[in-house]
C-alpha cells in the first residue's frame, strides 16, 4: 500500500475534501473525496488512511463506495463519531437527475439530489457498503428546511445529551445551515437554521466546535472571493456564539480566511489524541503531478499539514501541529532534501524589507504584511492568484516557520497567527536569503 510522510497526498487519481477525521481505537483515521479512476473529479468515493502521529500515513484503499439508489452517484463529504464503540460515518448522499451521455462520472445540467446516509463500521477498518448504509435524512424538498440539491457535508459531533449535526445548505441563492439533533446518532430531527450574507451563495463543509469560552464556527462558501480567477471560494472562519439546546448559532463578526494563500478549502477538525483541536484542510492543486516517484501514477490533491486551532489574545490561531513540527530533527543542508522528495522545515525572521528566495518560491515583508510570490514556481499556470498576503501583522518583525514539500510550501507567521499555504510545481533547491534553522525528517 501506497505510504505518506508529513502531507496525505492522492494515492493516484484524485482527492478533494477530507472526511470522517477522528482519533478512534488508538490511530488517527482520515477518509478523503476520492475519485479512482482518473486524476479529475468524478463519482465520489471515501479514500481512507490511518497514521499512529499524524505525520506517518497508510493508504488503505476504498472504504465507502455507490452502492445504493440513493448514493450512486457519489459519496460525498461527511464526518465520524464513536458510538459504543463502533465508527458512525455520515455522508451525503448524491443521485443525478441525469448523468452526462458521454461521461456517467458527472452529472447532466448540474441537476441532482442529496440526501444525508451513514454507515456503521465496526472497527473502522471494515465497512459493508451493503449490508450497514442507511439513509437517516431524505432528500429535503421544503426550501424552508432545506435545498432539495445543495445540503451536504454533515459535521456531526456530541453533546451531554446526544448528538448534533450541522449542514451546509443554501436558500435561493444564499448561504445557510441546518441543524438536526439525534439521541442515538441513528434518527435525526430537525432542529433549526441560520444564514448570513458571509456563507455566500452555498456555504460547504460547515464545523463547529467550542474554543475557550465560545464556539468557532468554520465553513467554505461559495462565491464570496469571486473575482474571475480559478478557485475563488475559501474556507473561511468567524467566533461564534451557540446554544446546543436550541441550536440557535451567530456569528461575532466577519468572517476571516483560515489559509491567506487561498488554495485550502474544506477543512475539518476533530479532537486530537490529547483533546486539542486539529484542522486538516485540502489543498486544490490545478493540475496532476505525472512523476511521483514510488508508482503511484497521476495525482492530484494533497491534504494541509494538520494544525492546532488556538485562541490568543482574542485571535484564532492556526499554529502547526506540535507532534509534525517535531518530526523534523535531522538537520538539513538547504533545500537538498527535496530533490529526493523529503519534505523540508525552515525557521527565520524578516524585518521589513527582507526577503527570501525558496527555489523559486519568494516571501517578502512589506509593509508589515507578509507577501508569497510563486510566479516563478507555478509552471505557467493560467487564471490562477500568484500572489498573496497576510493581513498587516503586529510588530516590525515577523517569524517564520515554513514547511516545504515538492508540491506545497506552508508557512507559518508567527506561531500560527496567520497561515499562507501555496501549491507549487518545480520547486527548485536553491535558496537565498537569512535562515536561521533547517531541518528534515
Ligand atoms: C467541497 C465539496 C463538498 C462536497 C464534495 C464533493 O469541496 O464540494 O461540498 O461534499 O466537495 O466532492
Amino acid at each position: 500500500m501506497i505510504q505518506d510522510s508529513i502531507h496525505l497526498k492522492a494515492p493516484g487519481n484524485w482527492i478533494n475534501d477530507p472526511n470522517g477525521f477522528i482519533y478512534y481505537n488508538g490511530e488517527y483515521h482520515l477518509f478523503y473525496q476520492h475519485f479512482p479512476y482518473a486524476p479529475r473529479w468524478g463519482t465520489m468515493h471515501w479514500g481512507h488512511a490511518v497514521s499512529p502521529d499524524l505525520v506517518h500515513w497508510e493508504h488503505l484503499g476504498v472504504a465507502l463506495l455507490p452502492t445504493k439508489d440513493y448514493d450512486r452517484n457519489g459519496v460525498f463529504s461527511g464526518s465520524a463519531l464513536e458510538i459504543g464503540g463502533r465508527l458512525h460515518l455520515y455522508y451525503t448522499a448524491v443521485q443525478y437527475e441525469q448523468p452526462l451521455r458521454e461521461d456517467i462520472h458527472l452529472p447532466d445540467g448540474d441537476r441532482f439530489q442529496a440526501s444525508q446516509a451513514m454507515v456503521i463500521s465496526p472497527d473502522g477498518r471494515h465497512f459493508d457498503n451493503w449490508k450497514d448504509k442507511r439513509q437517516i435524512i431524505p432528500v429535503l424538498t421544503d426550501p424552508d428546511f432545506g435545498d432539495k440539491k445543495d445540503t451536504r457535508d454533515p459535521k456531526v459531533w456530541r453533546e451531554a445529551d446526544g448528538c448534533r449535526m450541522v449542514l451546509g445548505s443554501s436558500r435561493e441563492g444564499k448561504g445557510r445551515v441546518l441543524f438536526f439533533r439525534s439521541d442515538n446518532g441513528l434518527s435525526w430531527t430537525y432542529a433549526n437554521q441560520f444564514s448570513a450574507p458571509e456563507l455566500g451563495r452555498v456555504l460547504e463543509c460547515p464545523d463547529l466546535f467550542p474554543l475557550e469560552e465560545g464556539w468557532l464556527f468554520l465553513g467554505s462558501p461559495m462565491g464570496v472571493t469571486a473575482d474571475g480567477l480559478s478557485y475563488a471560494d475559501q474556507a473561511m472562519y468567524a467566533r461564534a456564539h451557540f446554544d446546543p439546546d436550541s441550536c440557535r448559532l451567530s456569528l461575532d463578526g466577519p468572517m476571516a480566511f483560515v489559509d491567506h494563500g487561498l488554495d485550502f478549502y474544506a477543512p475539518q477538525s476533530t479532537l486530537d489524541r490529547e483533546g486539542r483541536r486539529v484542522l486538516i484542510g485540502w489543498m486544490r492543486m490545478p493540475r496532476p503531478v505525472e512523476d511521483a516517484p514510488d508508482g503511484r501514477g497521476p495525482w492530484n490533491g494533497m491534504m494541509s499539514l494538520p494544525r492546532l486551532v488556538t485562541l490568543r489574545e482574542g485571535h484564532v490561531c492556526f499554529p502547526v501541529h506540535p507532534d509534525v513540527a517535531a518530526a523534523f530533527d535531522q538537520p538539513a543542508e538547504g533545500l537538498a532534501p527535496l530533490a529526493q522528495h523529503r519534505p523540508v522545515r525552515l525557521r527565520t525572521t524578516l524585518r521589513e524589507g527582507e526577503g527570501l528566495n525558496l527555489g523559486g518560491y519568494r516571501l517578502r515583508l512589506r509593509e508589515g504584511r507578509l507577501e508569497g510570490d510563486r510566479s516563478a514556481v507555478f509552471a505557467g499556470l493560467q487564471n490562477c492568484r500568484l500572489t498573496a498576503r497576510t493581513p498587516r501583522l503586529t510588530g516590525d518583525a515577523c517569524r517564520l516557520d515554513i514547511f516545504l514539500d515538492p508540491n506545497l510550501i506552508e508557512v507559518f507567521v508567527n506561531d500560527g497567527a496567520y497561515v499562507l499555504s501555496h501549491i507549487v510545481y518545480g520547486l527548485g533547491t536553491r535558496l537565498e536569503g537569512p535562515v536561521e534553522a533547517v531541518s528534515t525528517i
